[in-house]
């Protein structure tokens, strides 16, 4: 007898029939998606990164391979949180059974307030994660994801304006990530997420110039999984709400890893890139995964890792 496993997995009140969600920034708003992966067999996915009015970005070249990863300096580019209610979220609303999270993204704690109460407006959404941990922009992002002060002040004055439960996205460019971790959940995160792109350069030795426009810019893929992996354990074993792990992932193995240190669910950012079906594959393999394994509840993997 064939063993059909349980893949659903539940965070802050919502429950997906998958851990595996496409990671914001990567997944456009998803509609460009829809002719190449199957939405609804995701778990979910995460929106690009939105703000109070839309933003241009840096200039290119934003982005460039490296050993194993990729830099990105996109400078946080997007229509405005308005009219993804207005263009987008409609489209979305119309694929049933498809969970989609809000990204949000603020220069100013007003500028996260604002955006929050603009899609506050928007039918449709599951939760918004807070992208905290931008290494793109002159000011904003990372600022209050590495300052633990600014990181409470931030998180505690969103929830009071979201909606929606409130998901933190933290930076792994910091000393101390358990700490990170304890104040983003005492604020009242509902659960947290990591990690964003580290902070990185590279250059051109021929030309003595910078690979990206903007010198420094933030590295992702399987080149950051190990270290991604070791930074969910520590957060994980530092709060009691969910967490939602992601860097590198490209494999049902590397999903199954991150459960194993404590993630809950996991996002695939970076593998849509070189195989924009990456999602739905590894969906798919993650069942075979489970099957393969006798797991009966992927659910039971969450920081069962042995020691
Ligand atoms: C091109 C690009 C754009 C991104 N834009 C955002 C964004 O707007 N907001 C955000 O929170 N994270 C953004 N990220 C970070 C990813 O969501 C993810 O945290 C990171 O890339 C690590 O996962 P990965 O190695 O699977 O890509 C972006 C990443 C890439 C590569």
């Amino acid at each position: 007898m064939s063993l059909i496993p349980d893949l659903r997995v539940v965070f802050a009140g919502i429950e997906l029939k998958n851990p595996v969600i496409a990671a914001s920034g990567t997944f456009g708003y998803g509609v460009e998606f829809e002719d190449v992966v199957h939405l609804d067999r995701l778990g979910g996915l995460v929106v690009k990164g939105l703000s109070r009015e839309p933003i241009i970005g840096n200039p290119p070249p934003r982005l460039y391979e490296t050993a194993a990863g990729m830099l990105n300096a996109i400078g946080l580019q997007n229509i405005g949180a308005r009219a993804f209610v207005e263009e987008k979220l409609s489209r979305l609303r119309q694929i049933k059974d498809l969970v989609v999270i809000a990204n949000i993204f603020g220069y100013t704690r007003e500028d996260y307030e604002h955006t929050a109460e603009i899609l506050n407006q928007g039918e449709g959404i599951a939760a918004y994660e807070l992208n905290v941990s931008c290494p793109n922009t002159q000011q904003g992002g990372i600022h209050f994801g590495s300052d633990p002060h600014s990181l409470d002040e931030v998180v505690s004055s969103v929830k009071r304006f979201s909606m929606r439960p409130l998901i933190v996205k933290l930076s792994p460019n910091v000393t101390s990530i358990a700490q990170m971790a304890h104040v983003a959940q005492e604020a009242g995160a509902d659960a947290i997420s990591l990690v964003n792109t580290f902070v990185a350069m590279a250059i051109d030795v021929n030309t003595r110039k910078p690979r990206i426009a903007n010198v420094s810019a933030g590295l992702s893929g399987p080149a950051i999984k190990p270290i991604a992996v070791r930074m969910v354990y520590e957060a994980a074993r530092s709060v009691s709400i969910p967490v939602i792990g992601m860097g590198g992932i490209s494999t049902a193995a590397d999903v199954i890893e991150f459960m194993l240190a404590g993630a809950s669910a996991v996002q695939v950012g970076t593998a849509s890139y070189w195989d924009p079906r990456a999602t739905e594959k590894i969906v798919t393999e993650v069942g075979k995964w489970c099957r393969e394994h006798q797991i009966g509840r992927i659910a039971e993997l969450t920081g069962a890792v042995e020691l």
